[in-house]
């Protein structure tokens, strides 16, 4: 089958505008969408019997990322699994708040709860002078982290912790946060996709969902210089909670910024004084 034909099957299989049909044949065949139209060939049967079966896994309910073993944010490639969380393109703004407080500075960030490395990672490949430390709780969802790393050729260190438990080693003059902050019990009624594939322990915040926000800002001095800035990406109903909490420890500059889509998604506080 040609692939202009093959296109428009596989568009017509999964109901899809075609973003999803394309990223498919694309990583299947190793062909760019200009390939598809500069450069058409015919699939091998090997090819056509892959497409087949993803396209079969993705009318399952899987999500494509799953699938692929991949995805994209901040225009860079991630690796997932069933272990890490898909990134979201509403946590870039969490990231472009963070780099745009970088600039060029010299500076020590740690991502609590990294995942695939999507943040910190982003934040060291975009801010060459940052020195970046990745921390999750298991060393299943730091070695995904670690291949991200070297995928996207940036230098950072890891540290397995759980943040609810202990405490992270050093100081830093960042720390960034999209930590777990679903309800507990909201969980299982989320969409089914969220809920069955995704990792829970990416998701559960806690009966009210604001377990890592509280435990952050607990131990913030003891990780936080002074003047630090503290970076949470927040549920678009949690802003006002997560401003209030750090304003009564004391925090300077909180401030709520919004997504893409008008939603309350990152606040940002210092411990003072300002330092930088
Ligand atoms: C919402 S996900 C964010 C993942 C990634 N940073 C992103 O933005 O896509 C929350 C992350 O917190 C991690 N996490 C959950 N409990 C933790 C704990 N007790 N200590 C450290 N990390 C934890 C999860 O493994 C998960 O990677």
């Amino acid at each position: 089958m040609v692939i202009g034909q093959l296109r428009s099957e596989v568009r017509k299989q999964l109901g899809d505008n075609g973003h999803e049909a394309d990223w498919i044949i694309s990583h299947v065949t190793d062909m760019s969408q200009a390939d598809f139209v500069l450069h058409p060939r015919e699939v091998t049967d090997a090819e056509l019997e892959e497409i087949k079966e993803i396209v079969k896994k993705r009318n399952s309910g899987m999500p494509l990322q799953y699938i692929l073993g991949e995805t994209e944010f901040m225009g860079l490639k991630f690796l997932v699994n069933e272990l890490t969380l898909i990134p979201r393109a509403d946590t870039e703004t969490l990231v472009e708040t963070v780099i745009s407080k970088i600039g060029k500075k010299k500076l020590k960030v740690l991502d609590i709860g990294t995942g695939s490395g999507c943040i910190g990672i982003s934040i060291a490949k975009l801010c060459k002078n940052t020195e970046v430390t990745l921390l999750d709780y298991s060393d299943g969802i730091l070695s995904v982290a670690k291949k991200n790393a070297e995928l996207n050729g940036v230098d950072v260190k890891l540290e397995k912790c759980d943040i609810l438990e202990e405490i992270p080693e050093g100081k830093y003059d960042i720390v960034v946060s999209n930590p777990p902050y679903i309800e507990t019990e909201t969980i299982f009624s989320l969409d089914n996709i969220v809920s069955s594939y995704e990792p829970v322990e990416a998701l559960d915040g806690g009966f009210d969902g604001l377990m890592f926000y509280r435990r952050i800002i607990e131990i913030a001095s003891d990780i936080l210089e002074e003047g630090g800035l503290i970076a949470f990406e927040i549920g678009y109903n949690q802003g006002e909670e997560v401003v209030e909490m750090l304003k009564e420890e004391g925090f300077s500059g909180v401030k709520l910024k919004q997504d893409a889509c008008d939603n309350d998604r990152v606040v940002i506080a210092r411990l003072k004084p300002n330092l930088f």
